[in-house]
């Protein structure tokens, strides 16, 4: 691309979106950022202009990218990737980071990613995958609950049941196979043996058997504090993620993503883009892997782009040209913690349109408001999807970070809004043990 004129593209509409389309408008020699098609934070950040494609219009996207003339291109949702806008951008010759579709079945397919887990022996709960109800309903039976249900496709947060019971899991088999809620990505079961432990998210930006890991990180799926009620796609995130030591990392640099990344080149289908491997990790610090997925995590994403103290555009721009440790990330010391805000109804159907008050508010330079499902209405901010905000604070330690965070929060109000309080607590257990 000519040095006279930066075009980035960010495809997506998420709060990790947002961040990258943030941290993309601050590399060097930047001068502007397209969002397809973005939402009401990456409107209003300096540098960064919506589009409005969706983001699995792959030949608009590709039209678009060519008539504007975008240099480099980051793909943040899994629907971009699953139906290819990859293989696409690279056959008109365009520059673009994430991995093909074939590459991304690690994630758009469950029973793929077990398979291959299986393949390489690369450490996962033992499963099997069915298409019809008897077989699966037998081996239920067979495995007892506390048992993981999932659908093979993908399912945006919502094919995936932890049973704590044998009704719950014949009920979710019933339902995914029975062509219920979740259509064709439920018409293949993955069912798994219950992992405890604590979770965390592992991210590499990978290209083909050269990788270099982002800071850790670690998520809250569930609604409520405490980390009960349903599934989301997550209430809030922080890095570090203390949980991870450096045995630990050491560990799944060489058990999980090595082998991963080397399988896939075995196996004709290079992964270059971000690996997320969602892990779960044992008493014992053996990590096992929940999931892939072939982007960045959301939330995740947020307080690790908070946290990153180099240059975003020059660390995917080396991964693309075959090395990302040609430019490998600098973190700062500080702990970045992110609280995401949702609206009325999530993770349910969810009310929108809400206006959104004390998004002008001063937030200054140690905490950060990312948009995700907002949109303009005239000149005000409103509600558009189940999470809106994802409200990020930096500080020396958890707590501080923490802290921070959540005086920004009490800053913003719209009617309807839900958010947990305790996002961190892990992290904070784990750096004040009660004496
Ligand atoms: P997945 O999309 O496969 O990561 O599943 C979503 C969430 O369900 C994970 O983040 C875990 O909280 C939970 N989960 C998935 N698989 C298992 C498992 N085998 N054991 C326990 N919890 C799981
Ligand atoms: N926060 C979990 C995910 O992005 O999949």
């Amino acid at each position: 691309m000519t040095q006279a004129q930066r075009k980035i593209l960010v495809i997506g509409s998420g709060g990790r979106e947002h961040a990258l389309a943030w941290k993309l408008a601050a590399s060097a020699g930047v001068t502007e950022v397209l969002v397809a098609p973005g939402n009401a934070g990456t409107a209003r950040e300096p540098k960064c202009r919506n589009v409005a494609i969706a983001v699995e219009d792959v030949p608009a996207l590709l039209a678009m990218a060519q008539a504007e003339g975008v240099g480099f291109t980051v793909v943040g949702p899994e629907a971009a990737l699953a139906v290819g806008v990859v293989d696409a951008f690279r056959g008109a010759g365009l520059r673009i980071f994430g991995p093909t579709q074939a590459a991304a079945q690690l994630e758009s397919s469950k029973a793929f990613s077990k398979d291959f887990l299986a393949r390489h022996k690369i450490p996962t709960a033992q499963y099997g995958v069915f298409t019809e109800i008897a077989p699966a309903l037998a081996d239920i039976a067979r495995r007892g609950a506390p048992i993981v249900v999932k659908a093979d496709g993908l399912a945006a947060g919502k094919g995936v049941v932890v049973a704590t019971t044998v009704d719950e899991a014949n009920a979710a088999v019933r339902d995914m196979l029975g062509g219920g809620s979740l259509g064709a990505a439920g018409a293949r079961v993955v069912i798994e043996d219950f992992l405890d432990g604590e979770e965390a998210s592992y991210i590499v930006v990978a290209s083909g058997l050269n990788y270099v890991a982002l800071a850790t990180a670690q998520d809250h799926k569930r609604i409520f504090d405490g980390d009960r009620g349903p599934n989301t796609g997550g209430m809030g995130a922080y890095s570090p993620a203390p949980v991870v030591t450096p045995e630990i990392d050491a560990r799944v640099r060489r058990e999980v993503i090595e082998p991963t990344l080397q399988g896939m080149v075995d196996e004709g289908r290079p992964f270059t883009g971000f690996l997320y491997a969602g892990l779960m990790l044992d008493r014992a610090g053996t990590p096992k892997v929940l999931e892939f997925n072939a982007r960045l995590g959301d939330p995740e994403t947020q307080p690790i782009l908070m946290r990153l103290d180099s240059d975003l555009l020059a660390l995917l721009e080396a991964a693309v040209d075959g090395d990302p440790n040609a430019s490998a990330p600098r973190w700062k010391p500080e702990v970045a913690l992110g609280v995401v805000l949702a609206a009325a109804g999530y993770p349910g159907e969810v009310r929108r349109g809400d206006a959104i008050d004390g998004l002008d508010a001063d937030f200054g330079t140690r905490a950060k408001v990312f948009h995700a499902g907002t949109a303009l209405r005239d000149d005000a901010v409103i509600t558009s999807g189940g999470r809106v905000l994802c409200v990020c604070g930096l500080g020396a330690d958890t707590r501080s970070a923490q802290a921070a965070a959540y005086a920004a929060v009490s800053k913003i109000s719209w009617s309807g809004l839900q958010l947990r309080r305790d996002i961190g607590y892990r992290a904070i257990a784990r750096e004040e043990p009660a004496a």
